[in-house]
């Protein structure tokens, strides 16, 4: 049976009068990577901010661990890792010395904090960078020492926001690695990203999010096969004629072209060529474009709204 580790129920967050965070609830299970996946702007770090205990909600409520967050806050924030947007280490301290600070501020034992961050450094790649100022620190380096000083007290559950945004490909790989290594040793991992390919690629289950509401929770296969239903096919035909009845999917013309949005893909194509056939038309450009992140969006709003 799964057990819920995080249990958000219509969690709400006001900025003044703007409401970044509409009445969501969602749960996350022991032993998940949860992807919290949407666009700019659209409420995650506010979410994970509240998830942590940072920020407080203007209503609803967070268990985590099964706790209360208002009535539990430091014993949920003692078992918790969280690797904040922004990443967090100082500047002016050495990496093994941000590590130092961190361990005492969970109140570990000097020993252990020795060889653990040691364990750590040597993981992220920084063991031959620890005496370095991290002021001198890549974008990437700082990255992944905020993710060693979060997982330093070897916690059971990980907060992630946006963990490979803006890094290199070895770095991504290396923290994509890193958190899929954490998750086989039951440890439960929440993550913020506004990428597709990380979402898929690691994610158990996946909440889109936008405007602040909730717009979906599925694995991401089941989110993917919702964006194949956007797929695009562009075309342009010369003499220009197109008769949008032929195709099944939403049929936009714009100047000499023509957008047809569908799951047939294989079908849609052949329609296409076997009227420029009858027709005699010149099939001048033709291209199929895989659903984006925002197409997604689209597909989901849209059916929604139906
Ligand atoms: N402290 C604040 N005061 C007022 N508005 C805020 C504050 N923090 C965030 N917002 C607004 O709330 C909305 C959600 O912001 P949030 O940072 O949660 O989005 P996000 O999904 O993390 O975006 P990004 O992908 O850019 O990190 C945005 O419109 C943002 O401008
Ligand atoms: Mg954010």
């Amino acid at each position: 049976m799964s057990v819920e580790i995080i249990k958000a129920e219509h969690l709400t967050k006001y900025y003044g009068n703007f409401l970044a965070v509409n009445d969501i609830s969602f749960s996350v299970n022991k032993g998940e990577i949860f992807g919290f996946l949407g666009p700019n702007g659209a409420g995650k770090t506010t979410t994970i901010r509240m998830l942590t205990g940072i920020l407080n909600p203007s209503s609803g409520r967070i268990e985590v661990f099964g706790m209360d967050m208002k009535k539990h806050k430091i014993e949920i924030r003692e078992r918790t890792g969280i690797v904040p947007e922004m990443a967090n280490p100082y500047i002016d301290l050495s990496a093994m010395r941000n590590l130092r600070l961190m361990g005492r501020l969970y109140g570990m034992k000097g020993r252990e904090i020795e060889k653990r961050s040691v364990e750590l450094l040597k993981l992220f790649n920084l063991y031959e960078k620890k005496d370095t100022k991290v002021r001198g620190f890549s974008k990437g380096m700082k990255q992944r020492l905020s993710l060693a000083m979060a997982m330093l007290p070897d916690p059971e559950l990980l907060f992630l926001d946006e963990p490979t945004s803006g890094l290199d490909v070895m770095s991504a790989r290396l923290i994509k690695r890193i958190i899929r290594e954490e998750q086989k040793k039951g440890k439960t991992i929440f993550m913020n990203t506004h990428n597709m390919q990380d979402a898929n690629e690691l994610c158990n289950r996946v909440a889109i999010i936008n405007h602040g509401k909730l717009i979906a929770i599925d694995t991401p296969e089941k989110i993917k096969e919702i964006g194949a239903k956007s797929n695009v096919i562009e075309f342009s035909l010369s003499p220009f004629k197109f008769e949008g009845g032929i195709v099944e999917g939403r049929v936009e013309i714009l100047g000499d072209k023509v957008k047809v949005y569908t799951a047939e893909v294989d079908e849609t194509i052949k329609k296409i060529v076997n009227y420029a056939e009858r027709e005699n038309l010149k099939i001048v450009s033709l291209n199929v474009e895989k659903p984006s992140l925002e197409d997604v969006f689209m597909a989901l709003v849209g059916e929604k709204n139906e």
